[in-house]
């Protein structure tokens, strides 16, 4: 039999707890224990595991965050920090870990393979910036969380004939602004992949107006060069000029909090069932991804330290339909 662990690790996303399930049940149809590690790699490095059976990720699947808890841990940055990590695994007897979370803890997941221990990833993070997954665990419920407030947005900003700006998470990707502006019908998407200056989103929201809008939605990443903060103080500065103001909205974690959408909920599902499937196979190093509408495994080599590209022709669907 072997003993498998798994954690969550970094900004925790919803469907993390549906991976968990499927890991553990997965694990166990071919007859492994699993045991989960508390709070990511600080409790790695800290020998905090707990057994998991099938009764104990019973009833989780529609549960947002994660059961296990989520850090992110300097530490495990260190040496010293990984190689108690490293004796912490062998002293439980565990023969392989399961890493779910994005593009940092994927980074650690690669060192503790190349310190020669069977790691597989799971991609899973709201910012779809991980290359080796079209789409990652938490995306789709994020995205909805920031569609509900943009709509509501809306419906205030043409009762008022306002200006609004919606900010969302993503950290460096466009990825989840550019969606929210194309499904919410934004009239400004700003992102950190492509140059934007608080100008132009004046002149793109004045445009609104005067094209017979009673609205003016600009949807900024958080990770753009003029964020949230940096637009609303332009726009205060130069008000006399511009001649409106801009109200803004900072989503944040309020994004990270939901319950799993069914999309998220399956995704991660297969997922889990995936990391198991590699292991079983006696592969390891890889991220487990879902790449064209199949669960793929990436070697992590190909995937850390990049991030995946926004696609340009949805920067400029998101202009052609704002019209
Ligand atoms: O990576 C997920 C994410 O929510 C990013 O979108 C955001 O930049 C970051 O985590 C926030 O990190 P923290 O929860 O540590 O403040």
């Amino acid at each position: 039999m072997k003993r498998i662990a798994v954690l969550t690790s970094g900004g925790d996303a919803p469907g993390m707890n549906a991976a968990i399930r499927a890991v553990v049940r997965s694990a166990l149809a071919q007859g492994w224990e699993t045991f989960g590690v508390r709070c990511g790699y600080a409790g790695l490095i800290g020998g905090h595991f707990e057994g998991l059976d099938a009764r104990a990720v019973g009833g989780i699947v529609q549960r947002g965050g994660t059961i296990l808890g989520s850090a992110r841990c300097p530490e495990f940055q260190t040496e010293d920090g990984r190689h108690e990590a490293l004796r912490q695994l062998h002293q439980q007897a565990i023969d392989a870990l399961v890493v779910i979370g994005g593009n940092g803890s994927q980074t650690g997941a690669q060192a503790l393979f190349q310190m020669g221990f069977p790691v597989v990833g799971i991609a899973s993070t709201i910012d779809n910036d991980l290359v080796g997954s079209d789409i990652t665990i938490g995306v789709d419920t994020a995205l909805n969380i920031a569609l509900e407030a943009i709509d509501r947005l809306k419906i205030t900003a043409s009762s008022h004939h306002r200006a609004f700006l919606v900010e969302v998470m993503g950290r460096n990707c466009g990825y989840l602004a550019l969606m929210a502006g194309i499904a919410g019908g934004a009239e400004v998407v700003v992102i950190p992949e492509i140059e934007t200056t608080p100008e132009q989103v004046a002149e793109e929201l004045r445009a609104a107006y005067e094209r017979g809008k009673a609205h003016a939605i600009a949807v900024v990443a958080e990770g753009t060069r003029y964020d949230a903060e940096a637009l609303v103080a332009y726009f205060r500065e130069h008000h006399a000029r511009i001649g409106f103001d801009l109200r803004a909205t900072t989503l944040g974690h309020v994004q990270r909090g939901g319950a799993p959408t069914a999309y998220d909920r399956v995704l991660a599902t297969r997922l889990g069932a995936g990391a198991i499937a590699a292991l079983a196979r006696g592969e390891a190093g890889v991220l487990v991804g879902m790449e064209q509408g199949r669960v793929v495994p990436t070697p992590f080599a190909a995937i850390v330290g990049r991030q995946k590209p926004i696609d340009p022709e949805l920067f400029t669907l998101a202009r052609i339909l704002n019209q």
